[in-house]
């Protein structure tokens, strides 16, 4: 790791365990960051089998780079540069037949947080920008907080950052951008602080932590870029090959939940029709109930790890999907 790419993995070992990567196999980690997971998935399926890496954000790959080199030398790796959103066509484009592990590791790193100038941080003063891909022309934080309707202000900061006082914020700061335009994270940060009841402001974290969380989702697309990745990843994926997910945010656990048991589903027929009409067929099995979370000793090494929830699925080949679904109408059998 370069010494300002400092990134922890998180539940490694249980990734590790349900990933079970064999030598010869590809892994594809859509969530590359400090490849703090991938030097590890890549160690397990060298020297024969291939890492495919994917960042939408170009220190990372960087870092990853540098990293694969001196831990890992004898790994064949491909680094894509592009969202997870596009796996089908970063997977065609390089060319990959399929994948035997996913990983999706989502959210931010530290570097990105740490780095003042990326604007994700409440804790450093710095334009207001939090695009994880600032090559993009896409609309960055200050013109979130600058164009957005109040309503729309509310709904973000509701539905992403859980902000019980998301109408006071969205107030204050359409009174506060009236005067002029709010362009930094100090800025926003006091916008803030003036708009929470002091009593609250002594509790429950900094008080900047939720909005800013809201922001990076909105600014980065972050739960429609799940569905559409963790969509490809299931069509992607070899007979038997498995799928991690490691979210820190109830909406997207919500997200993959839905989409594993989603394609999980066999028939969808009303039980008492003697036959299947429907035809579905299951393309995944889950393997987690409920999401894996990370042990308490991990949690207070790194306190990152707290609020993760970690759901794993395993693709079905044709035939075990075959055998999970009722006998299908044949009307002129
Ligand atoms: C939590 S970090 C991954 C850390 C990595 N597992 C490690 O241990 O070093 C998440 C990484 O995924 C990247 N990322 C987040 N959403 C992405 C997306 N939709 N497409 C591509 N990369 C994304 C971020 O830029 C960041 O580098």
């Amino acid at each position: 790791m370069t010494d300002e790419y400092r990134h922890v993995p998180v539940m490694l070992a249980e990734v590790l365990r349900e990933l079970d990567p064999q030598p010869g196999e590809t892994v594809c980690d859509c969530t590359l960051g400090g490849a703090g997971h991938s030097v590890e998935l890549a160690r397990r399926v060298a020297p024969d089998g291939l890492s495919i890496g994917i960042d939408q954000d170009d220190a990372a790959l960087a870092a990853a780079s540098e990293r694969f080199s001196r831990e890992v030398p004898e790994a064949t790796h491909r680094f894509l540069k592009g969202n997870f959103a596009d796996l089908d066509d970063l997977l065609v484009e390089a060319q990959i037949p399929g994948v035997d592990c996913f990983l999706f590791d989502l959210g931010v790193s530290s570097p990105q947080l740490d780095f003042p100038e990326r604007g994700f941080s409440y804790n450093e003063d710095a334009p207001l920008d939090m695009r994880m891909d600032s090559d993009k022309h896409t609309q960055t934080a200050a013109e979130v907080i600058n164009n957005y309707t109040e309503t729309d202000l509310i709904r973000i900061l509701r539905m992403y950052g859980d902000e019980r006082f998301a109408s006071r914020i969205a107030r204050e700061v359409v009174t506060t951008r009236q005067k002029a335009p709010i362009e930094t994270t100090f800025q926003l940060v006091d916008v803030i602080k003036r708009a929470i009841p002091a009593a609250a402001r002594r509790h429950g974290g900094h008080p900047a932590r939720k909005t800013f969380q809201a922001l990076r989702i909105e600014v980065n697309h972050e739960l429609d870029a799940l569905d559409s990745g963790l969509r490809a990843a299931v069509r992607w994926a070899n007979p038997g090959g498995r799928i991690c997910v490691i979210s820190y945010h109830s909406l997207e656990d919500r997200i993959v939940k839905h989409v594993f048991s989603e394609l999980s589903q066999g028939c969808t027929c009303p039980p008492d029709l003697p036959v299947c009409v429907c035809g579905n067929v299951p393309i995944v099995e889950v393997r987690t109930r409920k999401p894996l979370v990370a042990t308490d000793e991990e949690v207070a090494r790194n306190p990152r790890a707290r609020s993760a929830l970690t759901r794993v699925a395993v693709k079905l080949d044709a035939a075990d999907a075959r055998n999970k679904v009722r006998p299908v109408e044949r009307p002129f059998a």
